[in-house]
């Protein structure tokens, strides 16, 4: 049957049904008329477990998961292809669980390094989001799967989220907050959009008509359902007029919500029109034809294979960042190697299950202590120290508890006193040549609902830092985090930095490889990292979190290197940072019309992969991602849909220009 001949068959019960959660993660199938319920799953770093239809507790020993790097990792590879071969994994396994739509990505901008639900998230610059998305979004519904692209729009805190009103012009929307979701409708075609939770212009995004009508429906085409975040609705009619299609949430008074028996009186009063309903079930409709729901031809995905985790290994490997390698301290010498100390909590630490809606449960997460020792192997004595405490939680066990869904199944338990580790750490590191740090944020920093106060790195991790720096200069500093810490009081200290977002289950792995050099690190930051947390423009005008009713973005489009550049502040590492072990330069620029060129050349010894970086008008616009043997050479083409008249740079960072050209008119 047609899918508009299905929506004559339907009774308007029936159609209120299919646009509201029976269960937390689905909505009502009509089975009479062999429609199915749409099932949901988080998102977006792997497929979040089972639930109980009804309550936030766990109920299936045969969900875990591919665990796959963050939405920051997958920025910094700077890597489309790798964006697709990402989604491929997220859409098979999606499938695989038996799952309709996955609720990622998560691509807000990242305005202020505290938000809490960065790790997640990709950039701070709209291109990069635009170039990331698309492909992996194509890669997901490969699998017969719709992704929802979320929180549209302007969800850059977590502070008062659920209620909070954004003001922010509208250079700034289009230019800086939009894009991505925009690439991800165009582009990407994805067939699912998340509201966000807070207030836009003084409507709720999950209510407005100048979102959810005007821009992406109207605007950009948008022909696939809008999905509300869970809990994000706030009142029937409203809701009910917009182009808002299924309302989701978390609690389980499932016929109370505002698109169940409020809009069925609603609309037997006349106060929405069954039109309004028809058009929201036409789109679920729609959904479900382009899924294949209705066919025997649907794909059956998979989950858990080995080559899932090939590609965690290869985003991860590529997601790392080589911030900082003074006399070439990296990479070591495996085979030079006799003893390793490696300090740090996050060197033992797992980091999937926790954090809020992006929680996993995995089949396995190597962690980097695990990594670098299993590649190490006999000849090499690995002594770790712990070094500083952080909390330990628990996960409760799922059928004896009452959950709420704002701490989830975990219990956590504060740090204990740390003198002991510190000294210990210490001691050990004056004894050892080679010792490396692994620290940074974990899961009870980097998580939903909260905001971090500062920049601050928890646990007095800074003094045990110098400390440790103090008695071996040479120690390589590992950071692991979904957004900049402050690393000013030891930057200037140590000889190499490392940076590690959230990396997935073979996260250990490619963290060993990158230090062992059997990987030359080709990430580079999909964000900027200062100094301080006051050289972010949004709170150097004080304007994050904002007050008890709004935020305004008063810093209009001048976010992240946009800001750091036309304000002149320097950062620690800029926008678009990365080295590697070998050396590249650029060369031969020629710009015509849209159309520019130049040469890339690896001058140094080892194979390589670089990103090279288009700004104009200091504006990141295009970049490309070469590999490269030693010595050789190879042109890049540059083929932009529009350029303005003016400069035109090329280099390895938003301050590491290396050519420069102008475009005439
Ligand atoms: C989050 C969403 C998530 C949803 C379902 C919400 O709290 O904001 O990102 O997909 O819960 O778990």
């Amino acid at each position: 049957m047609k899918i508009k001949e299905l929506l004559t068959q339907l009774t308007l019960e029936e159609k209120i049904g299919m646009i509201h959660g029976c269960g937390i993660f689905q909505t009502a199938g009509v089975p009479r008329l062999g429609i199915p319920p749409l099932k949901f799953s988080d998102g977006p770093m792997g497929v979040r477990n089972e639930f109980m239809n009804d309550r936030w507790v766990p109920n299936s020993k045969n969900d875990n998961i591919t665990y796959l790097p963050s939405g920051g990792a997958l920025a910094a590879a700077w890597n489309p292809e790798l964006a697709y071969k990402q989604g491929q994994v997220l859409g098979a396994e999606a499938r695989g669980r038996g799952k309709d739509v996955i609720l990622g990505p998560g691509i807000n901008i990242k305005r202020s390094p505290l938000c809490g639900r960065n790790f997640e998230y990709m950039s701070e610059d709209s291109l990069l989001i635009s170039e990331v998305v698309a492909p992996l979004i194509r890669g997901i519904q490969e699998s017969d799967v719709a992704a929802c692209v979320k929180h549209y729009a302007v969800n850059n805190q977590e502070t008062k989220r659920m209620s909070i009103d954004v003001e922010v012009d509208e250079q700034a929307l289009r230019e800086i907050y939009l894009p991505g979701f925009e690439a991800a409708v165009k582009d990407g075609k994805t067939h699912t959009v998340m509201c966000a939770y807070n207030k836009f212009r003084g409507h709720y995004a999950g209510h407005s008509a100048e979102l959810l009508d005007k821009i992406l429906r109207d605007e950009w085409g948008f022909e696939g359902a809008v999905v509300s975040d869970w809990g994000a609705i706030h009142d029937t009619e409203e809701a009910a007029k917009v182009g808002m299609d299924i309302e989701m949430s978390y609690t389980p008074d499932f016929d109370d919500y505002y698109f169940a028996k409020p809009l069925l009186t609603a609309v037997r009063e006349g106060k929405v029109s069954e039109a309004d309903i028809d058009k929201k079930v036409l789109n679920v409709l729609k959904l479900m034809e382009n899924l294949k729901m209705f066919s025997d031809n649907r794909k059956r995905g998979i989950y858990n294979i080995p080559e899932h985790r090939a590609v965690a290994y290869d985003v991860a490997a590529e997601g790392i960042i080589l911030l900082k390698n003074e006399e070439k301290l990296l990479p070591l010498k495996p085979k030079k190697l006799k003893k390793l100390l490696i300090i740090g909590d996050n060197a033992s630490r797992h980091h999937a299950e926790i954090g809020g809606s992006a929680e996993l449960k995995v089949l396995y997460e190597i962690h980097p202590l695990l990594g670098i020792s299993g590649r190490l192997g006999g000849n090499c004595e690995v002594t770790y120290a712990r070094g500083y405490a952080a909390e330990t939680y628990e996960l409760f066990d799922c059928n004896t508890h009452d959950i709420s869904p704002e701490i989830n199944n975990v219990k956590i338990y504060p740090p204990k006193p740390d003198e002991d580790l510190r000294r210990e750490a210490v001691k050990l590191a004056s004894e050892h040549e080679h010792v490396i740090f692994v620290g940074g944020l974990n899961h009870l920093q980097d998580r939903e609902c909260f905001d971090r106060d500062d920049m601050i790195l928890p646990y007095r991790q800074d003094t045990l830092i110098e400390e440790l720096l103090t008695v071996n200069p040479n120690m390589i500093i590992v950071m692991n985090g979904g957004s900049a810490v402050d690393m000013s009081r030891w930057a200037n200290k140590t000889k190499a930095i490392v940076w590690s977002y959230y990396a997935g289950c073979e996260g250990g792995h490619a963290l060993a490889d990158v230090l062992l050099g059997s990987v030359n690190p080709s990430g580079c930051l999909p964000e900027t990292f200062a100094l301080k947390l006051e050289d972010y423009s949004s709170h150097s005008i004080g304007e994050f979190p904002g007050d008890e009713e709004k935020v305004r973005y008063l810093e209009g489009n001048k976010v992240g290197y946009r800001h750091f550049d036309s304000a002149d502040i320097t950062p620690l590492f800029p926008f678009g940072h990365g080295l590697s072990y070998t050396q590249f330069e650029l060369s031969e620029l020629t710009i015509n019309g849209t159309e520019i060129k130049c040469k890339i050349e690896n001058i140094g010894a080892v194979f390589g992969k670089v990103t090279v970086q288009l700004y104009a008008e200091k504006c990141l616009r295009a970049f490309k991602k070469i590999l490269l043997h030693a010595g050789e050479k190879q042109e890049i083409i540059f083929t932009l849909k529009e350029l303005e008249a003016g400069e035109v740079s090329i280099g390895f960072s938003s301050r590491d220009i290396r050519l420069k050209g102008i475009k005439n008119d």
